[in-house]
This record gives structure tokens, sequence and C-alpha cells, in this order.
């Protein structure tokens, strides 16, 4: 996989359904990504994460996250997935407590052996580039740590998240860290955190990354992939018109879920006069013809 300049939609739990996918791709994302997915629930044929793991040839190029520890786990899930993805990615930044006491996601970060053992694991057991996503440590030799037990693991390409898992997603973004990281390896690196408009994504690019990840800025605007790459901002009238298409994409694909649509649709509902009233109308909504009713009154 050539990753040069590509720009990545991040992984989001509840965030990242195929619809959604579908709308940043149209809307200038180079690669997308499913949310996390629990190696143990794939590997015992959990229906409704089976159905996570599920995806259309309009999305490619496509990686699935895992997340996990248990090797017998990522061999199972990883002959039931391969096929439909362009790259398997391994979680190693979720600070999330259910999946830190399972000793997954972000509690790796502190096992550096045990990383480079998982990707080792995956790259024999998989046709599939591998890579993984980590978080920056407080210091950075730690960063690089880290990032080095990927490229020895043979990883082909690593995403760092330029936080602590302390600081969860907020506070600054170590661009430091980052470039550090892209100085001492040999592999890509696809640089992550706070990508919103075309000055941070400047800011990211002064660390040399090769590859840029967008995450919190697309959702609700999908359109952000078009912004960073053109420096133009998105009306709010075509955020809502693309709202309505994500509802129409949502029914197609037999994926509606109101609830997701009104996460979505709140996002939407900030930086304007009266946003936190239609925030709040939003909100109250109950059904696709009340959410219609208070969309209709923004679009007069
Ligand atoms: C709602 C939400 C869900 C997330 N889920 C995941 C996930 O499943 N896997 C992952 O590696 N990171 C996850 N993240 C972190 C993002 O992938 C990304 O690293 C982080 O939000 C920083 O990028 P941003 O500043 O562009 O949002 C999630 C973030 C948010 C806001």
């Amino acid at each position: 996989m050539n990753i040069k300049n590509k720009l990545f939609l991040a992984p989001m739990a509840g965030v990242n359904d195929i619809p959604f996918r579908l709308l940043c791709k149209k809307y200038g994302a180079d690669v997308v990504m499913t949310e996390m997915i629990s190696v143990n629930a794939l590997s015992r044929n959990n229906q409704a994460t089976l159905r996570l793991a599920e995806t259309v040839k309009e999305e490619k190029p496509i990686g699935i996250q895992l997340f996990g520890t248990r090797l017998d786990a990522y061999k199972k899930s990883v002959e039931l997935i391969e096929n439909n993805f362009d790259f398997i990615d391994i979680n190693f930044g979720c600070p999330a407590t259910k999946v830190i006491k399972q000793g997954a996601g972000s509690a790796l970060l502190k096992r550096p052996a045990k990383i480079k053992e998982l990707v080792e694991f995956l790259v024999s057991n998989s046709k599939k580039p591998i890579s993984g996503k980590i978080r920056t440590a407080s210091n950075k030799e730690d960063s690089l740590k880290t990032a080095s037990m990927l490229e020895e693991g043979g990883a082909s390409f690593v995403i760092v998240h330029g936080r602590t898992t302390g600081q969860g997603y907020s506070g600054n973004v170590n661009y430091e860290h980052i470039k550090y990281i892209k100085e001492n390896l040999q592999i890509p690196v696809v640089g992550n955190g706070d990508i919103k408009d075309k000055v941070s994504l400047e800011k990211m690019k002064s660390t040399n990354a090769d590859a840029f990840m967008i995450g919190r800025a697309a959702i609700g605007n999908p359109m952000v992939f078009t912004e960073v790459k053109k420096g133009k901002e998105t009306s709010l009238d075509k955020k809502i018109k693309v709202l309505y298409e994500y509802w129409d994409l949502s029914k197609k694909l037999n994926r509606q879920d109101f609830n997701k649509l009104k996460f979505l649709s709140l996002a939407v509902m900030k930086g304007f006069n009266q946003a936190a009233r239609y925030r709040e109308k939003l909100s109250l909504a109950k059904n696709f013809d009340e959410w219609d009713k208070v969309m209709s009154l923004l679009q007069m």
C-alpha cells in the first residue's frame, strides 16, 4: 500500500459505520477504517461484532482495526475478515476502562515486548499489511520505543496519535514526538491529532509524517477532507444536506440508526446564531419526522 500524502479517516467507535465511511470517501478521504473491533468477540462469531466488520467494495481502500491480546483470537479473527480489507490495524491507544481492564488498547503501551509479539504474529498469520495505532508517551524516547516495536515486528506503517493516554482527547498534540518517530523509523508514519482545517494540517505536516488522519472533525462534517485540501469551509446548508444523504444511504444499506443520525446532527449544531437552541430542539426529536421538522426550520 502506498500511503504517501493520503488522508485517513480515523477509527472511531460508535461513529464509523458503512454510510459514514462512504460519505467520508465521497468527500475526500483517501483511506477509511472501521471502528475498533474486539478479537475476542469476533472469534466467537458474535453477530453484532460480525456486523461491525462488514464492508462494501465502494469503500476501498479500507482497514479494519482490531483490539485484544489473545493470539488465538487474532488468528481466528484474521481468517474471518482479512479478505474484505486492505490492511489490518492493531489498537494500542484506546484509553477506555473496559479495554484497559483486559490488558488491551493503551494498556499495551506499557508492554513493548507484547506489542512486538502481536505485530509479528499478525504479520506471519495474514496476507495483508499490518499497522498499529499508538499514542505518544511522556518522553520522546518512550514514544520512539513503542513505534520501534511495530517496525521490528514487521508492521507496514505506524499511526501516531500525538497525545498520551492520560491526556485522553484534550490538551496539546505533541508534534515533536511524531517528528522524532518519523526521523528514526524506516516505515511510514501517519500523523493524527486535531487536524480540522488547512492550518492544522500544515502543523501536522511540519512533523514530516507521510500521511495524515482525521477523526473528530469528520463527525457531522465528512467534507472536512476536502476542506483541509482546499482550505474552504463548508456551509451549514451543505452540512445539513449531507446529513440527509447519510440517512438515505443508511436506508439503502439497511443500517438505519436514528440515534447515530442525531449524534451526527448535534455535531453540526455549533458555530452559528441560535445553534444551542437548535441543539436543544434536536435532542428532543424521537424519530426521523421530528428530526426533519427541526432541520427544515434551519433550511428556510
Ligand atoms: C468517538 C470516538 C471514538 C474513537 N474510537 C477509536 C477507536 O475505535 N480506535 C482508535 O484507535 N481510536 C479511536 N478514537 C481516537 C481517534 O481515532 C483519534 O485518534 C483521536 O480522536 C484524535 O484524532 P482527532 O483529533 O482528529 O479526533 C476515537 C475517538 C473518538 C472521538
